[in-house]
């Protein structure tokens, strides 16, 4: 709770501090990073080229005060749940969010100036660390349930025992403990972070990849699509290394599963809608259902440029003889003669998919993933058709969420 003083303030201060957001999150990093070099490894580099997560921090605070002054908005679980899995697969510590604060409210003091009295310092300092603290607490739960000492324990070394294509630009990692010891169990739908030592010095950058094979197996499958820069920006920093530098016999070092979002909620029907990469917590939810509820229905709907940028596709007939309740519904921009739907064991329709043609049972579980335009457009139209909204769970692979969160 914030206390009665501080809220006054905040009420008075909140539209100064959303107006400047951009300015002082374009103070905020840079000091931030100059101060602690060490601290260029853990952010993701493209995303603060691109500017895509640079927001995301200082607008989460202004969204919660917000949310403690009472103006609504948005549910607080979900979205503190969500970064703290985040977080958690970071290895982000307590001692870091001292950094953050002090380099936050230093930038909050310069864009402001003067309008920043030591009332109003106290005040977005009293939010800041309400915030902070909730994050802290969600983070040491999720370390303990991860069995790991805390945020600097997280690491661990993998070997690579495979590495094969699945699609263009698509190849698939199979991975074991390099120390010999339990492979770690998960819920379909959860990530692992990969990090990784750039070339020439440049330091270690760090990616989330969702687990894409059958919790329980004797190893832990990720599924990699490799990005190539457009129009003069350049190649995705991990993923060209995974595709290009890693080979069997390998070691990466790899986090514990983390990650709020099941792609197998419930017990009764279930939709899976996918697009391009976003497959992989599909995929791992199919091999899990094939392994223990193989009568549940499933409608698997998956969107891909063609055939041949469709990962896993091969796998999908094993699947479907596993899974007798099992509907497949494909739709590719481009068909071809080689999408034999007899073959595929699958309905094939060219062009996007059309959110009123998805099979739906009235009461199924939904689990989205794909590119941020797609799952707004597939969402609004499952919504329209009736599916409750909090039966509708998504995946973003980047920072972000969907209209109506932070
Ligand atoms: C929860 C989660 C799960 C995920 N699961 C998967 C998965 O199963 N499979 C998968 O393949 N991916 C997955 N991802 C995405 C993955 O984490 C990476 O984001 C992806 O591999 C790209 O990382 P990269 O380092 O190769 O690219 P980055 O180096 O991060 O580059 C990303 C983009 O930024 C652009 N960029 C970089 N620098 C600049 C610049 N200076 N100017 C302009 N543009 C620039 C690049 O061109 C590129 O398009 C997931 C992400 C999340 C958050
Ligand atoms: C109250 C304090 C904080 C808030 C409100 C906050 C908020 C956020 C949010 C909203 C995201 C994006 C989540 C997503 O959508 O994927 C994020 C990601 C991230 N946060 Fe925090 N954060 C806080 C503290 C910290 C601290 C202390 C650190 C460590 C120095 C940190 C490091 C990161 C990193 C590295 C990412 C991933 C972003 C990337 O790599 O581009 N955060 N945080």
């Amino acid at each position: 709770m914030l206390s009665e003083s501080s809220k006054a303030v905040v009420i008075a201060t909140l539209p100064v501090v959303r107006a400047h957001g951009e300015e002082i999150t374009g103070r905020f990093y840079p000091r931030m990073f100059a101060a602690h070099p060490e601290l260029l490894n853990l952010f993701n580099r493209g995303n603060q080229a691109t500017g895509q997560q640079k927001a995301a921090l200082a607008a989460s605070v202004v969204a919660y005060a917000e949310h403690l002054t009472g103006a609504g908005g948005p549910a607080w679980d979900a979205i503190l749940d969500r970064i703290a899995h985040k977080h958690a697969s970071l290895g982000i510590t307590p001692d870091q969010y001292t950094v953050v604060g002090r380099h936050l409210m230093a930038a909050i003091g310069e864009v402001l100036g003067a309008a920043v009295t030591p009332e109003v310092a106290a005040a977005w300092d009293e939010v800041y660390w309400l915030m902070a603290c909730e994050l802290i607490a969600r983070e040491a739960r999720l370390y303990t349930t991860a069995d790991v000492a805390g945020g600097g324990a997280i690491w661990r070394d993998w070997r690579v025992t495979g590495v094969v294509s699945e699609a263009t630009d698509v190849i698939s990692l199979t991975l074991v403990p390099a120390d010999g010891g339990p492979v770690p169990g998960f819920v379909p739908g959860q990530y692992v972070s990969v990090a990784v030592d750039l070339d020439g010095g440049l330091g270690q950058q760090i990616r989330q990849y969702s687990l894409s094979g059958r919790p329980g197996a004797d190893h832990w499958r990720i599924t990699v699509k490799r990005v190539r820069g457009v129009g003069g920006a350049p190649d995705g920093l991990v993923s060209t290394v995974l595709h290009e530098r890693t080979a069997p016999g390998d070691t990466l070092r790899l986090s514990p599963p983390f990650g709020e979002v099941s792609a197998v909620a419930g017990d009764g029907p279930l939709l899976l809608v996918s697009a391009g990469i976003g497959l992989t917590p599909a995929m791992s939810a199919l091999e899990h259902l094939a392994a223990t509820a193989p009568e549940r229905p499933v409608v698997l709907v998956h969107a891909d440029r063609d055939g041949s940028a469709h990962a896993h596709r091969h796998e999908l007939p094993r699947l479907h003889a596993r899974l007798p309740n099992l509907r497949l519904k494909l739709w590719y921009e481009q068909t071809t003669d080689g999408d034999d739907p007899a073959a595929l064991t699958a309905e094939v329709a060219s062009g996007r998919v059309d959110p009123e043609l998805i099979p739906l049972s009235p009461d199924a579980h939904v689990h989205l993933c794909g590119p941020l335009p797609f799952m707004n457009e597939v969402r609004g139209g499952l919504l329209r058709r009736g599916v409750p909204v909090e039966r509708i769970a998504y995946e973003v692979f980047g920072p972000g969420m969907l209209r109506g969160g932070v």
